[in-house]
């Protein structure tokens, strides 16, 4: 939203870019809900391959994605150098996640700092949980609850960072940042091999969906069979979306609900 209070005699917008990754499109929410409040803002996938940083001239970066294993996702971290070359004046991060922060946005400081970049504010949003392997994202009035507290959230973090605030990044209690970046550091190898899991039931029809949103085409089809190749980045967009709830992980996802922000569309998220 635009504040209601601009006047024609106000300087314009600073020029934002907001780099957003998603699975079920909760980050992709955030990410268009600041720009809304921003204007002038370019919301850019950072699953898209072609960008160069030369050509992106924004005073103001803003770096949203999920918390996942309690920590940055690969991807994001991998997207930092490319950052680097872009020299704005002002960075920020949004780490959504389902409750457990934890050391994420401390992580990325810190990694940030190590490449000579500043991180001036970092958040934490919550809202309803995507890791399907632990359960459902809880009931609607429960996820309602959680979008109302968010839309309350990211409202503030806009005006923090419309007025450019400088402020310690959010985190988790002491005990989770400790034990879960224990977990992270010796879980984020065996990410991209996690696809072993995955399987499908008798309710696929090879509608190949789930290779499309395939944010790092880890799926093909062979011989009307779904292969994962062992490249994953454990956003688990194919098993949310999947139409027919046909794909599984592990043994308990069949009972779970799938989930996806209820204002995110399929075709938000497909590769391009
Ligand atoms: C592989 C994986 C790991 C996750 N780990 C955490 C976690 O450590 N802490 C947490 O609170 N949520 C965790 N989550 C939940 C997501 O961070 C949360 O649902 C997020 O809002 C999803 O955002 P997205 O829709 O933009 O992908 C995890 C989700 C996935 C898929």
């Amino acid at each position: 939203m635009q504040d209601n209070n601009t006047s024609v005699n106000d300087p314009p917008a600073a020029k934002t870019v907001i780099f957003y990754y998603t699975g079920t499109g909760n980050s992709l929410w955030i990410a268009r809900t600041l720009a809304q409040e921003f204007g002038n803002t370019e919301l850019i996938s950072m699953t898209d391959s072609d960008i160069n940083p030369d050509e992106i001239d924004a005073q103001v970066i803003g770096l949203v994605f999920p918390v996942h294993i309690w920590g940055v996702p690969g991807r994001v971290l991998g997207y930092l150098d490319q950052l680097r070359e872009m020299s704005p004046q002002y960075i920020f991060a949004v780490a959504n996640n389902a409750g457990q922060v934890a050391n994420t946005l401390v992580q990325l400081r810190k990694v940030m700092e190590s490449k000579g970049m500043k991180l001036s504010s970092g958040w934490s949003v919550v809202l309803p949980s995507n890791y399907i392997p632990w359960g459902g994202p809880g009931s609607v009035k429960k996820q309602n609850k959680l979008f109302a507290a968010a839309g309350i959230k990211v409202s503030a973090i806009a005006r923090g960072v419309l007025n450019r605030v400088e402020q310690p990044v959010e985190k988790g209690p002491l005990w989770e940042r400790l034990l879960f970046t224990w977990i992270y550091n010796y879980s984020l190898p065996y990410v991209p091999r996690m696809d072993e899991k995955f399987r499908v039931d008798e309710r696929c029809n090879n509608c190949g969906i789930c290779i499309e949103l395939c944010p790092v085409n880890n799926i093909v089809m062979q011989d009307n069979r779904l292969i994962w190749q062992n490249q994953c980045e454990q956003c688990l967009a194919c098993i949310q979306w999947c139409p027919k709830e046909a794909l599984q992980y592990g043994k308990r996802t069949a009972k779970f609900a799938r989930y996806h922000h209820p204002e995110v569309k399929m075709k938000d998220l497909l590769r391009k």
